[in-house]
């Protein structure tokens, strides 16, 4: 079975999270490790999931100067994370210093843009009407400075296929698993169900709450499994 589903572990209880590592390590491509695991847990939480599945992509989403930057993922770089992710809006410089001399497998994602902001807070943020453009726009600019993959919305996956060819890593939140739990209480805008994504051209799925959240996390990985083989 080909894995593509990265389940993030977003949570603030540690046994749940070491539970709930155990029982899916094995349908699983990786776990993420977020803001709300690692500021709660630190590097003793991270070791401890490390130790049941090594394979990790550690999402703190890296925005700062490049030499901040650049510093802070060669501390990264020693927990030997698969992936990591720098905000591609840090700008050219930064995200050139993250693959620069980079002596370790991890791989550097560009987040493009959040998948929780709507047509309104984009152009309120970012003066752009249409998404697709903007996205696309952070994608070149990633690829230009030899990012080795994205994040990006499922909405704009075949945009930013199109921009960037096959070579880089796509890595897609904003999943639901059935159109009709798109609510407008859901902090996730720009959403599409699993089979769509991957039928669009999406590497991996992140996955977070529609898992963590359910009653039989196990049971849904597997459907979700057979519906995108
Ligand atoms: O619970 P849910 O499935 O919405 O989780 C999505 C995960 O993907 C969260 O951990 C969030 O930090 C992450 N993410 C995102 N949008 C991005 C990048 C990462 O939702 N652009």
């Amino acid at each position: 079975m080909n894995k593509k589903i990265i389940v993030a572990i977003d949570l603030n209880n540690l046994n749940k999270a070491i539970k709930l590592v155990k029982e899916l390590k094995n349908e699983v491509f990786a776990f993420k490790i977020g803001h709300e695991f690692f500021y709660n847990f630190g590097l003793d939480g991270y070791h401890k999931i490390y130790k049941i599945c090594p394979k990790i992509f550690l999402d703190l989403k890296l925005h700062d100067i490049p030499n901040t930057v650049e510093k802070g993922l060669q501390a990264i770089f020693k927990l030997k994370p698969i992936f990591t992710t720098i905000h591609i809006t840090g700008g050219d410089d930064m995200q050139k210093v993250s693959v620069l001399k980079k002596n370790s497998k991890t791989r550097i994602l560009g987040v493009t843009v959040l998948t929780s902001l709507d047509k309104k807070q984009i152009l309120k943020y970012y003066k752009e009407k249409n998404i697709n453009t903007l996205v696309k726009k952070f994608s070149h600019y990633a690829k230009v400075n030899k990012l080795n993959g994205l994040v990006c919305s499922p909405l704009e996956i075949k945009a930013v296929r199109k921009e960037v060819g096959r070579e880089m890593i796509l890595v897609v939140p904003g999943i639901r698993l059935e159109k009709k739990l798109y609510n407008k209480k859901d902090d996730q805008k720009r959403v599409l169900t699993p089979t769509e994504a991957i039928e669009f051209g999406a590497d991996y799925l992140v996955i977070g709450r529609p898992i963590t959240e359910s009653k039989n996390p196990l049971k849904v990985i597997r459907d979700i499994n057979k519906s995108i083989q």
